[in-house]
């Protein structure tokens, strides 16, 4: 037994007095009777003492969901903080949603598919706070009056406006938070603004362009997918699919091997970008390619600063950075790449921290070391699985990493980190998307959200990627040896495996025992810890509610106790919407969760409901009617 498990199985004797059985919550158990017949009555009984136990979930469970509306448990309120379009300053554009808005108002104006956030309150004032919130991509059918791909390059321009980050300023006004437009705070930095290049690659050959022949300035920042916040108060914002907006003008271009393996084809995936802006045409800027898939460093307090492509990082499709410390002081940065069969990573900087004197560490991120994980093959356990790993090194002359193996420096080794990760043989996983970690244990928690491909492609079945075509997805759970992040061992677990009990009957593919027909969802993405120690969970999943997804609803967020394993369901999100991005006021009594894509396939007017009116991806506030801590 691993300590991290006799912790677990204290935890849950003590709060229940059981024994062996993982995991058990009210409607994990309630569930468990309902589908499986009538023996479990004294289970059920249990169950209900376990919820009541829990000291962390206040809430009650809801329903799964199929309204064009959020829908909260009882005593639950919501308001709508910010959506796409909204103009960041007074005499910035009104929203046009005909789709007639041009590139410049959009340029000035609240980015689309907001997707990871950070806030961060003025010093001294709880009520006051600038949050950064990225804006992933973009729906062409409601950015265009067309409602199709790009037909210009003024219609290119507005896409590479409409994804970035958006930074606003956001005060308490009564029981909620409310954007305050025209602060001197509200910045947009979108696919044209410019960025520097910093750390061990910037100036290097493959960075150069005919438009930048420095190799350390660069052009935007696009297809930003989730966050990180460091503690000294800067914004992370990673870049995850950027290969999708390049393609090339000559359909028989042959990608080279770094090439192929970060994705680009000819064709694009829709996007289109290349056929009205050279820079993203691989027959005339390949070099471009390699400027982007970076983790990029804002500074939101200051308006006028030039984001930073942090380098050091490694070059990969990024979900988020997840920072820690070092038992010795020194900056963590826990990153996935999010694509089938891709690694986790994580990056030690070679100084301490600075935690006096916050500016003293803006240039932490450029100097460091990054590893990437291995998993051993676990104890094979269905329900759930655990095991051992390490963290190996991916420097250049370390590992096999060298000319032999196609590098020349550490440079490449950072712009090729997948063929670099490749050469140590990383465990290839199950899409990581989010990372965290608990604020009270300082355990990681990743969700594998899914890989439909695992068992084929050199993929094996097994460690935490337990299940062939693994189409539910399960989140991951690490404890760096000695709890220090800077440690090379760690023992790991899978702190639930999502599935349908309601479609199929037990491990695997019903889930694992903290997963029942009341709070079962697929697709695990964000995540997000309050101060408590409650983890959040936000899914970007199958939303058909049918076959293996029935019963399961549109998209939601849901709450987790880490020391019982019990789940709940809080939110249930809009008609084909993303639930994706998550902050908490300092006084954690309001929560900020992204909706991402309302209606992408249709079928929704959310947020105002107008007649005919388009849907708006929105960050919400959300509170509790008494005033109480949310999920308490
Ligand atoms: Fe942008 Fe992997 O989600
Ligand atoms: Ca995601
Ligand atoms: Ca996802």
């Amino acid at each position: 037994m691993s300590l991290l498990e006799e912790n677990q199985a204290t935890d849950l004797e003590q709060m229940v007095g059981l024994t062996r059985r993982r995991f058990i919550g009210a409607g994990a158990l309630c569930g468990a009777a309902m589908f499986l017949g009538g023996n479990l009555l004294s289970r059920s009984a249990l169950a209900v003492n376990a919820a009541s136990a829990s000291p962390l979930l206040g809430f009650t469970s809801i329903a799964a969901a199929t309204s064009d509306a959020i829908t909260l448990p009882p005593g639950y309120s919501a308001s709508v903080l910010i959506s796409w379009g909204q103009p960041l300053h007074k005499n910035a554009p009104a929203f046009d949603p005909s789709g007639n808005g041009t590139a410049k108002a959009q340029e000035q104006q609240f980015g689309d598919n907001n997707d990871g956030m950070s806030l961060f309150a003025f010093p001294g004032d709880d009520n006051r706070a600038l949050m950064a919130i990225n804006n992933e991509y973009t729906n062409y059918r409601y950015l265009y009056a067309h409602g199709g791909a790009p037909q210009s390059a003024e219609d290119v321009h507005k896409a590479q406006a409409s994804e970035g980050v958006s930074v606003i300023e956001v005060r308490r006004k009564g029981d909620t938070w409310q954007f305050v437009q025209d602060s001197r705070y509200n910045r947009r930095i979108h696919g044209n603004s410019p960025i520097r290049l910093s750390g061990p690659a910037a100036g290097h050959e493959w960075l150069k362009t005919s438009a930048d022949t420095s190799g350390k300035k660069v052009l935007g920042t696009f297809q930003n997918c989730a966050n990180g916040k460091t503690p000294w108060g800067t914004y992370l914002t990673c870049e995850e699919n950027f290969t999708d907006c390049f393609g090339s003008s000559n359909p028989q271009q042959v990608f080279d091997a770094g090439q192929k393996r970060y994705g680009v084809v000819a064709a694009s995936k829709e996007i289109n970008w290349h056929l009205h802006d050279p820079r993203f045409d691989m027959a005339k800027n390949p070099n471009e390619l390699n400027r982007h898939g970076w983790v990029v460093e804002i500074d939101p307090f200051d308006p006028q600063s030039t984001p930073a492509k942090r380098t050091a990082l490694g070059r990969f499709k990024h979900e988020n950075a997840a920072l820690a410390e070092t038992r010795d002081g020194r900056a963590v940065v826990y990153m996935g790449d999010d694509e089938r069969g891709e690694f986790i990573y994580k990056f030690v900087s070679r100084d301490k921290i600075n935690h006096k004197n916050p500016k003293a560490n803006k240039d932490l991120l450029d100097h460091g070391t990054l590893y990437v994980a291995i998993f051993d093959a676990g104890d094979g356990n269905a329900d759930h699985p655990k095991g051992k790993g390490q963290w190996v090194e991916l420097t250049h002359g370390k590992n096999g990493i060298d000319a032999n193996t196609g590098f020349a420096s550490q440079a490449e080794v950072l712009i090729h980190a997948r063929l670099a990760a490749s050469v140590v043989k990383a465990t290839r996983m199950d899409r990581p998307e989010w990372i965290v970690v608990s604020p009270t244990d300082g355990q990681v928690y990743c969700t594998l959200t899914n890989n439909a491909k695992r068992g084929e492609d050199g993929q094996p079945v097994g460690g935490p990627n337990p299940r062939e075509k693994n189409v539910y997805g399960q989140i991951l759970r690490w404890k760096a040896n000695a709890d220090d992040h800077g440690a090379a061992d760690f023992s790991w677990d899978l702190f639930v495996v999502a599935g349908n009990p309601g479609v199929h009957a037990g491990t695997p593919k019903g889930g694992s025992s903290n997963i029942n027909p009341q709070n079962m969802f697929n697709s695990p993405d964000g995540l997000g810890f309050d101060k408590a120690g409650r983890l959040w969970i936000l899914t970007d999943g199958d939303y058909s509610n049918a076959g293996d997804f029935a019963g399961m609803g549109n998209n939601q967020m849901l709450c987790a106790d880490p020391s019982t394993g019990e789940i709940r369901r809080f939110m249930v999100g809009p008609v084909a919407c993303e639930v994706t991005g998550i902050s908490f006021s300092p006084d954690q009594k309001t929560l900020f969760v992204g909706i991402q894509h309302p209606g992408e396939t249709g079928g929704s007017t959310w947020p105002e409901h107008l007649p005919n009116g388009k849907p708006r991806s929105s960050v919400m506030a959300i509170w509790r009617d008494d005033g109480g801590i949310v999920g308490a």
